[in-house]
């Protein structure tokens, strides 16, 4: 549990970032680095869960990650199966339902068959939502929503915020609370572009794999001072 005081955010999306320069430090390979970034992923969802978070969304991979080398895309692409797939009982036990956002066409058949499963199984679950970004860019995203819109005989002359954010991957879960990027770059490279319009910004020098539940409560702790006007003035 986080402690007392704290206002925990609804939405928190994290950029998980560091993996790599976490395993050069210690001499070893990059998919070392995202295998020890998937266990800190566990931690944080349970620390998250506990917290009162009522959805999490991970950057898991991006839109633009194909451009890495074939090796490292094709070993996250089976670390993320084989987590979807052996992981039921981590997210049955904490009652936490998956969804994912992002682009399932360019994904490979197996992997998107495991994101399928995995948000059927899970469907019923009333816990956190784990919201799993996947071959995930937040102006594809954007792109695909006023596709969507126009596909479902919408109008130019009728668009509006809500005709957009309801056409997008997951629209019950668009306005974002907290935008965490761990690994100490101060960049939002294409991560929840709508959602995080008036998101709050945690920026964290550690690398992912070194994240613990402090350091989430320490992003808590600074959310908690911030004071939100949307664009208003404070009363
Ligand atoms: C960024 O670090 C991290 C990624 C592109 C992959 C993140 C994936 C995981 C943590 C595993 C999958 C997680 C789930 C929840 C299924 P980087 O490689 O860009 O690090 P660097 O900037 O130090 O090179």
């Amino acid at each position: 549990m986080p402690p007392d005081n704290l206002t925990i955010p609804s939405h928190v999306g994290i950029i998980m970032d560091g993996n790599g320069r976490w395993a050069k430090s210690r001499g070893l390979s990059r998919t070392s680095g995202h295998k020890e970034g998937l266990e800190t992923a566990k931690r944080i969802v349970a620390h998250a869960s506990d917290s009162g978070v009522s959805s999490l969304s991970l950057f898991a991979f991006s839109t633009e990650n194909w451009r890495r080398a074939e090796e490292e895309v094709s070993f996250l692409m089976g670390l993320i199966k084989t987590h979807l797939r052996k992981q039921y009982d981590f997210y049955k036990e904490r009652g936490l339902r998956v969804t994912h956002s992002g682009n399932l066409e360019r994904l490979p058949s197996d992997v998107r068959k495991e994101i399928l499963l995995v948000e059927k199984d899970t469907s019923s679950f009333t816990g956190m939502r784990v919201n799993l970004l996947i071959n995930y860019g937040g102006r594809d995203e954007i792109i695909r929503a006023f596709k969507k819109y126009i596909r479902s005989g919408g109008l130019p002359e009728d668009i509006d915020e809500e005709a957009l954010s309801t056409n997008l991957d997951y629209p019950d879960i668009a306005e974002l609370d907290l935008l965490i990027r761990t690994g100490g770059e101060l960049r939002i490279s294409n991560f929840l572009l709508w959602q995080a319009a008036y998101a709050e910004l945690f920026f964290s020098d550690t690398y992912w794999p070194d994240w613990t539940s402090e350091n989430l409560d320490e992003a808590f702790s600074h959310y908690s001072k911030r004071q939100r006007r949307f664009g208003g003035v404070p009363t």
